[in-house]
């Protein structure tokens, strides 16, 4: 069975950078039209170059995935530009370590806003669209191994709380959207590099030797490692497969 995308219309949340952008340059090499949505000011001209490289079409539109009308906004947009989005990759996150003792309200909620819920918006707007287009479709929610392990030695408890409500929403939006044709699955990613990663190493730098340490494989991924899975996910090669949440991160959490 071949992997083809070729006039599926994917939207990738957080797609202006990182593992996102990966993903979307992946699903445009496979002929899918890609719709970014991202905080960052440059997505117009991420999306830009994309549509440039691989020939399909793609758009770039600012968002901010806790915000749920702009979000519903967005996807509308998406219809009415390029089509009723079929793909859907949630990337957008962010993370602030900390020693639990210390976290404040504003900082414990806004991991959970943006990972959670801007997730669960995207997954909800993306659900609606093709719920009333009557087309099925696949969503690929970004969660992390740091929803099912606790990394060490920095701590992030909303993050890794955050990642775990990730999978579960995956699971629990699977089974109630499977009727209709629409499967939903989460990612976890171990340590890659990416700017995320890199803003934690430049304040310690001494993190990247000990968190490559305990990777069996040696390295950190980098965003592409993670592309060819969400792909498979995204495509009917992987028809039956709902529900599940696949982890990827080089052996990391095997020992
Ligand atoms: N890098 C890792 O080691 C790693 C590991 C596991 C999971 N993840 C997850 O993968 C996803 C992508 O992370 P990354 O490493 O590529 O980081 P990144 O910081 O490079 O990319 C995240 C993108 O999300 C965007 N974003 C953040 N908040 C947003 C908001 N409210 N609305 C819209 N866009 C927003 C940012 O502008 C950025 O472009 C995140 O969910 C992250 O938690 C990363």
């Amino acid at each position: 069975m071949n992997i083809d995308l070729a006039g599926r219309i994917a939207v990738v949340t957080g797609g202006g950078r990182g593992i996102g952008l990966a993903v979307a340059r992946a699903l445009a090499a496979e002929g899918a039209d890609i719709a970014l949505f991202d905080l960052l000011e440059t997505v117009e001209e991420t999306a830009a170059q994309i549509a440039s490289d691989f020939g399909v079409r793609a758009l770039g539109h600012r968002l901010d995935v806790t915000d749920q009308d702009a979000t519903a906004a967005a996807f509308a947009h998406v219809k009415e530009q390029l089509g009723v989005p079929r793909v859907l990759l949630t990337a957008a996150g962010i993370e602030i370590n900390g020693d639990s003792i210390d976290v404040t309200a504003d900082q414990w909620r806004k991991v959970i806003d943006v990972n959670l819920t801007g997730t669960f918006f995207s997954a909800q707007a993306f659900g609606r669209t093709l719920l009333e287009a009557g087309e099925t479709g696949s969503a690929v929610l970004i969660s992390s191994m740091s929803g099912s392990i606790v990394n060490v030695p920095q701590w992030a408890a909303s993050y890794n709380s955050s990642k775990a409500a990730v999978a579960h929403l995956a699971k629990s939006l699977a089974v109630e959207w499977a009727a209709s044709g629409i499967r939903v699955n989460a990612v976890a990613p171990g340590y890659v590099l990416t700017d995320l990663t890199r803003q934690i190493i430049e304040r310690e730098p001494s993190l990247e030797a000990e968190w490559v340490s305990l990777i069996p494989q040696g390295r950190m991924a980098t965003p592409e490692d993670v592309a060819g899975l969400v792909v498979f996910l995204a495509s009917d090669v992987s028809s039956y497969m709902t529900a599940q949440q696949v982890t990827i991160d080089g052996g990391y959490t095997a020992v």
